[in-house]
């Protein structure tokens, strides 16, 4: 029997209909990955680059590179613009203004989700400014009226357009893909369609899927402001080395320092960094592991970390962090937001604990994380410029990040 064959056969209510038991695949991959972890915590070891990589301090400083990368990373290539359950229901709309040219999402009533820029076409006015659920989008300006696919449908005062083509009219298409509960959009009328599949690879996509993003729903999002480079905030996603010493009674209280499993797939990874609680069942059979509680921290390279964790009780959330460069090089924005996943949902209707993991989140992020990501701005900006901040072996997914990036601003700039 084939291995699809297999998962059919074993499939039951839980399986959707494409034939996954996602559930089933989410605990076991999950399990594999804390088994990992923890024998990682029981020889004191971490998963461990082969040696370290040393970074220019333009990496973060250069104004040029920082236009470079706006341009490479953010408008050139697919990002993650919103979840599924952000939008849900034909007629939503969302507002994506954080890479440059504001795009507007709607999902029309077949239920497809349609990416425009957000511009009026009569004399460019932002189209939607509070994302309500529509049926149709008219312009605040002069009222020009376009359906869910951006087709132009009203005009009001007609005879002042009669000499021009208002079938031309209709809103801009930027390419825009829904997947498994994530949706890309390219910020780019010019842009080439997006296959997500293609562009997370298959085998992190697979891992992605266990997920059932396409189920979770919005709990709570907010917004921080940073002045330091976007990439300074993100590396302090993606090492545990600091948790003891910069968050001593928060994170450093519930997760261990310096111990990390790392899942390489090009330039994305998953890792684990190991939570206090992994120790109370290590020494028990798999089987009587807590199944719903962690499946460790996806990056989807080059801005996006989505963190499988838990709340105290039992309850998985999943929190979304996406970082985007601000308007000037020490600038820097993100967007957080928490997700209760769908199979929680049966066991617990209340929203709270999601509500308040999120505002701890946010609150070790800005005052935490963040302050030391815009003092070290600050002085990289003054250092020698012999100076290069140096990551260990042991922060190899900043590493893998570092070097991706590197590599896509060189192809751009031959
Ligand atoms: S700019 Fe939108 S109707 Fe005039
Ligand atoms: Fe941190």
């Amino acid at each position: 029997m084939s291995d699809q064959a297999t998962l059919n056969a074993s499939c039951n209510s839980q399986c959707n209909e494409s034939g996954n038991d996602w559930t089933r695949l989410r605990r076991e991959s999950g399990n594999a990955l804390r088994k990992r972890t923890i024998d990682h915590i029981k020889a004191s070891t971490t998963d461990l680059a082969e040696g370290t990589m040393q970074v220019e301090l333009g990496t973060y400083t250069d104004s040029a590179r920082h236009e470079q990368e706006k341009r490479v990373l953010f408008r050139q290539r697919p990002v993650l613009a919103a979840l599924t359950g952000d939008m849900p229901e034909p007629g939503d709309t969302f507002l994506f203004d954080e890479v440059g040219p504001p795009i507007l999402l709607v999902r029309n009533k077949a239920g497809k989700v349609n990416a425009f820029l957000n511009m009026c076409t009569h004399r460019a006015a932002k189209l939607v400014t509070e994302p309500k659920r529509k049926n149709r989008m008219s312009c605040k300006f002069h009222g020009w009226t376009f359906d869910l696919d951006g087709k132009l449908v009203g005009v009001p005062g007609k005879e002042g357009f009669k000499d021009i083509n208002l079938e031309e009219r209709n809103l801009i298409p930027v390419p825009v893909a829904e997947w498994h509960g994530l949706i890309f959009v390219r910020a780019n009328p010019d842009g080439a369609p997006i296959d997500v599949e293609e562009h997370l690879g298959k085998a992190f996509a697979r891992e992605l899927a266990h997920l059932e993003l396409e189920k979770a729903r919005p709990m709570k999002t907010s917004r921080i402001d940073v002045n330091s480079n976007w990439k300074y905030a993100m590396d302090t996603y993606g090492e545990g080395y600091h948790f003891g010493t910069l968050h001593p009674s928060s994170i450093g209280a519930l997760a261990m320092s310096n111990i990390m499993s790392y899942d390489n797939y090009g330039p994305n990874h998953r890792l684990a960094m190991p939570r206090a609680e992994f120790l109370e069942y290590s020494d028990k059979p798999e089987e009587e592991w807590p199944d719903t509680t962690y499946n460790g921290l996806y990056y989807i390279f080059p801005n996006v970390v989505i963190n499988a964790n838990s709340i105290p009780g039992g309850r998985q959330f999943y929190g979304v962090a996406r970082l985007f460069p601000g308007d000037k090089v020490d600038q820097g924005t993100t967007l957080l937001s928490t997700y209760k996943p769908g199979h929680m949902e049966d066991k617990h209707p209340e929203t709270e604990p999601w509500t308040e993991m999120h505002d701890f989140i946010h609150k070790v992020v800005s005052t935490e994380d963040y302050s030391v990501s815009e003092d070290g701005q600050r002085n990289m900006k003054y250092a020698p410029a012999s100076f290069k901040p140096v990551l260990g072996a042991n922060e190899l997914a900043l590493q893998n990040i570092h070097r991706h990036i590197n590599e896509l601003l060189e192809q751009d700039s031959k």
